[in-house]
């Protein structure tokens, strides 16, 4: 038996780098996934792909996540996973970060995952069963000079210990990935740059930058029931640079 057989995944961000990844390895595992995005193009390349379903989905909306969540437990009768990936980055300096900034970032990269589990929660919570992935970055615990962006990935960090408490008792899970740099197109600017990759590749312990199937396999292992006893827990996947 595949280890998500029969199982409903929502994976957000879905059309893209590590969002991808999972999609193809949740598919592989038996599940039907539904990737949802807020990119046209990339979501029409995902839905082309078997037990792929693409939907238009702005994580930043509260509106847009609570007809999106009746929309998929209507069309496949539940939500067994949701993955909380989509997200955004940015590098600007401190001093030239504003209001709006802040509020792009920690509208999508911080309410996402909130409205998300706000929405999805209670359909898994009525089948007394369900597990949430969301994805932080190892930028949430060590200082990187990423600044808002870590900010945003902090907030999902303390949101998945609240959830995970909230809906615990109703047999929902929530569970934290923190992965280090992973080659994806947020990060296609490193490797422009020979000498930044050799760097951060000097000063990586295994020696090499992540993949997005890296993460897949971590997020795949929280979302089956080989993990039916872990709640609130933190896996960071970054090759050991923050533990350095
Ligand atoms: N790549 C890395 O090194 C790295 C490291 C740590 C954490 N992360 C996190 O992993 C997640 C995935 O990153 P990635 O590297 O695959 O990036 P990516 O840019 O390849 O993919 C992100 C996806 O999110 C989608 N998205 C952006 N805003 C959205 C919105 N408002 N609503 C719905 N979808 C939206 C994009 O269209 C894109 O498909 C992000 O949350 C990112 O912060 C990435």
């Amino acid at each position: 038996m595949r280890r998500l057989e029969n199982k409903v995944a929502i994976v957000t961000g879905g059309a893209s780098g590590i969002g991808a990844g999972m999609v193809d390895l949740f598919v592989q595992e038996g599940a039907i996934v539904v990737a949802a995005d807020i990119n046209d193009e990339a979501l029409e390349k995902a839905s082309q792909k078997e037990n792929v379903y693409g939907m238009k989905l702005n994580v930043a909306s509260d509106e847009e996540w609570e007809a999106f969540a009746k929309e998929v437990n209507d069309r496949f009768g539940k939500i067994d996973i949701l993955v909380n990936n989509a997200g955004i980055s940015s590098e600007k300096p401190y001093q030239e970060i504003n209001l709006d900034d802040w509020q792009k970032m920690l509208s999508i990269n911080g309410f996402g995952p909130f409205a998300g589990i706000k929405h999805v929660a209670p359909y898994m919570a009525a089948q007394n069963q369900g597990s949430i992935v969301n994805i932080s970055s190892y930028t949430a615990q060590i200082g990187q000079g990423f600044n808002h962006y870590s900010a945003s990935k902090g907030a999902v960090r303390a949101l998945s210990k609240a959830a995970a408490t909230t809906f615990g008792h109703q047999g929902v899970r929530v569970n934290t990935l923190f992965p280090g740099i992973i080659e994806t197109p947020m990060t296609a600017s490193l490797s422009t740059s020979k000498e930044l990759l050799g760097r951060l590749i000097q000063a990586t312990p295994l020696q090499r930058l992540g993949k997005p199937a890296d993460i897949a396999n971590a997020a795949l292992f929280l979302a089956s029931d080989e993990s039916s006893y872990i709640t609130g827990s933190e896996l960071v996947i970054d090759g050991g640079f923050s533990a350095q």
